[in-house]
């Protein structure tokens, strides 16, 4: 039999990550001999950790808050995404090297190019918030040909940062712009924690949208969060957070285990009833 192929998703904390759940789905489905678990990391101890992958056999994994700025600066060698997002979520090895990747763009893209296909047809979008998340978004809408890419966020300056950073067609704007700013967008993101169970509110009003406007969410609990219902009441199509959460783990199963998994009704539907579970 072959030798067992080992990935890891590591984070502090680490114990609500649905990375198991989704990699171990793949696993099973494909029969393939491989594990995938959770492995509570202090940030004091990652640069040893990270250090001693190739030791300890494992393949490579998923690096979540705090650690994805370290190991950004940690790898050898990383893709464009990565560069551009300045964060590492997913590490490997290539010819002994280790390499970063960041897939939240990729994730964020083949969700829409899945529930919403042609998403990407027009040239403005809102988005909102101007973290972490923002930024692989910000990345996949200017790859995907956006050219009028508008950040708003409550912190100004934070926007003001991302826009400088990501360069001309990005604009950075306070939320007292927000519905002047809406009028002839295609698209609304919302990145913030607003929305979040336990975090209740509504970072925009979509009635400003146009009619052909797709609104989506990266919060994903709960699945339908206020800003998606009030676009929904709205008659906009809408698309939630959790298919971002399952198409950005495909390229790292793909890169540590061979094959090219499927993000199905099936695996969304394992996830969904975990959610549900846990609430
Ligand atoms: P992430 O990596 O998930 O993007 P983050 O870097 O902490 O997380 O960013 C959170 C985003 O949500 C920020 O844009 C934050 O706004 P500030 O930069 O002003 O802090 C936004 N956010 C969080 N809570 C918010 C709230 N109650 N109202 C508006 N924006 C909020």
């Amino acid at each position: 039999m072959a030798d067992l192929l080992k990935a890891f998703v590591c984070g502090h904390p680490i114990a609500h990550s649905r990375s198991p759940m989704i990699h171990g789905h793949w696993l099973r489905s494909y029969g393939i001999n491989g594990s995938y678990t959770a492995i509570d990391v202090a940030p004091a101890d990652f640069p040893a950790f990270l250090a001693g992958l190739g030791a300890a056999g494992l393949r490579g994994g998923n690096v979540t808050i705090p650690h994805k700025e370290a190991a950004f600066a940690s790898v050898q060698r990383r893709d464009e995404a990565a560069e551009q997002i300045g964060a590492v979520n997913t590490v490997w090895f290539e010819d002994g090297v280790m390499w970063g990747g960041n897939t939240d763009a990729y994730g964020f893209a083949a969700n829409l190019d899945h529930l919403s296909p042609g998403w990407d047809r027009g040239d403005v979008a809102v988005v909102l918030g101007a973290g972490g998340a923002s930024r692989a978004i910000i990345h996949a809408l200017k790859q995907r040909g956006f050219k009028d890419i508008r950040i708003v966020n409550r912190t100004v300056e934070r926007a003001e940062e991302l826009a400088r950073q990501f360069g001309a067609g990005v604009s950075a704007h306070s939320q007292g712009a927000t519905n002047e700013l809406l009028g002839d967008a295609s698209l609304l993101v919302n990145t913030t924690a607003l929305g979040m169970h336990g975090n209740e509110g509504l970072p925009a009003d979509p009635e400003g949208l146009p009619d052909h406007a797709i609104v989506t969410d990266i919060v994903y609990v709960p699945l339908e969060t206020p800003l998606l219902a009030a676009a929904r009441a709205r008659g906009l199509k809408t698309v939630d957070g959790l298919g971002m959460l399952l198409h950005q783990a495909v390229p790292g199963f793909e890169r540590w285990f061979g094959r090219r998994p499927e993000v199905t009704a099936e695996l969304r539907d394992l996830i969904v009833a975990d959610l549900d579970a846990k609430k």
